[in-house]
């Protein structure tokens, strides 16, 4: 898995029992080792007043360090099969990974079957939270606001796609990984996090049934994991992000669709706009109906038909007139062989989608973007 080639990797002791990892090869990390015990002082021993979450990887807790910083504290649930080395290798690459745009992880402890990450806090939490969630949390996010998260979130997920090397493939784009600052800036989270489950691809699968709203047709049938599941979860966040509700929660019309159908129904009526958040009174009518285009590429069912994330933040950025004519029906799974839009079972609807797909001319054709290349990582079939 991943990068053991680096070999062992030292560390220089520190004061205040944080230090700098330092991985022969690859020159000193911008990752600090903490100890179990100063995290223990930081989030006054993990009291349950300062738990703000917990999902499939572990829970998570807000702490303050010794010279005043303010951190979230993730303590990785049992899972991670990875020796010590190993898991420091993965932590020096994530903390090296860093963007506007992207959740800075700032250390981890790694004390007996300890496995924590310590992440910067944003101090208005995730956007499943604040746009989503329940009305003690709400806040209301203003248009301005919301376009600009939907571009900022693009820009860090075409930084991971295509200037991060390796390449990363997030694979849980979703409102809860989406966390914003003091100024509602968005910065992506647990990226790069699936690696340090070396065997665990059971984080990822078995929420194929809990967040079905996020998952790519072809990820979820068939195990491909490429950057264009990426893009399929990012066209899913935005539309939550225009219309103020979740995509897993959600469903609409007599059908119960979910959101994207939704979205595609409205389209084929001739009333896209009615999709935005009816708390948003005033939108720029020409702006949304470009970003919910946008969202409409991002979410086809044929993944090369899906545009880059390179392309999207062009998309978002510039007032380019969209060539919808060329945009073909979204591709939705649903697990239990739920009812499907268009009639046929999930199966039968993406793969001839991808069929159809394939035989149409697609304005966002990159051949540098292979399918072939652009897979990064196969699972087996579920
Ligand atoms: N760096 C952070 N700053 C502030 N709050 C955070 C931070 N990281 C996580 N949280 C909070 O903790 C919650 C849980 O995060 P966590 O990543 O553990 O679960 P999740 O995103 O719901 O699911 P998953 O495990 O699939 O990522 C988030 O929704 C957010 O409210
Ligand atoms: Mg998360």
């Amino acid at each position: 898995m991943g990068c053991a080639c680096f070999g062992a990797l030292n560390w220089r002791k520190g004061k205040n029992d944080s230090s700098q990892l330092e991985t022969p090869g690859i020159g000193t990390s911008n990752a600090r080792l903490f100890s179990y015990n100063s995290l223990r002082s930081a989030t006054m021993d993990f009291h349950p007043s300062n738990k703000i979450g917990g999902g499939g990887y572990g829970v998570v807790h807000r702490g303050v360090l010794r010279d005043g910083t303010q951190v979230a504290v993730k303590s990785l649930s049992a899972g991670s099969k990875q020796g010590t080395d190993e898991f420091l290798t993965e932590i020096n690459m994530i903390s090296n990974t860093r963007h506007p745009n992207l959740v800075k992880l700032i250390g981890c402890c790694v004390e007996g079957d300890h496995r924590i990450l310590v992440y910067e806090y944003l101090e208005n939490n995730s956007l499943a939270n604040s746009l989503l969630g329940s009305k003690s949390k709400y806040i209301f996010l203003d248009w301005p606001k919301r376009s600009v998260i939907c571009v900022e979130t693009a820009i860090g997920l075409a930084f991971l796609h295509e200037e991060v090397e390796p390449n990363i493939v997030h694979r849980d784009i979703k409102a809860s990984n989406i966390l914003l600052d003091g100024n509602f800036l968005p910065k992506i989270g647990d990226f790069g996090l699936a690696k340090l489950f070396p065997d665990n691809v059971t984080h990822v699968s078995t929420r194929v049934a809990g967040t079905v709203g996020y998952l790519a047709p072809e990820y979820a049938l068939l195990g491909q994991l490429t950057k264009k599941a990426d893009v399929y979860s990012f066209g899913v966040l935005m539309l939550e992000i225009i219309s103020g509700s979740s995509s897993s929660k959600a469903a609409f019309g007599e059908e119960l669709l979910v959101l994207v159908e939704w979205t595609w129904k409205l389209r084929e009526e001739g009333r896209l706009l009615d999709v935005v958040d009816p708390e948003l009174t005033k939108v720029p009518e020409d702006e949304v109906t470009r970003f919910i285009k946008v969202a409409l590429f991002c979410t086809q069912a044929a993944a090369h038909q899906r545009p880059t994330m390179k392309q999207v933040v062009e998309m978002l950025s510039k007032q380019v007139q969209l060539n919808d004519k060329a945009l073909t029906k979204p591709g939705v799974y649903r697990a239990h062989g739920a009812r499907h839009f268009g009639g046929a079972s999930s199966e039968e609807t993406s793969s001839s989608q991808a069929e159809k797909g394939k035989q149409s001319a697609n304005r966002f054709e990159d051949p540098t973007q292979s399918n072939v290349a652009d897979f990064v990582t196969e699972m087996f079939p579920r």
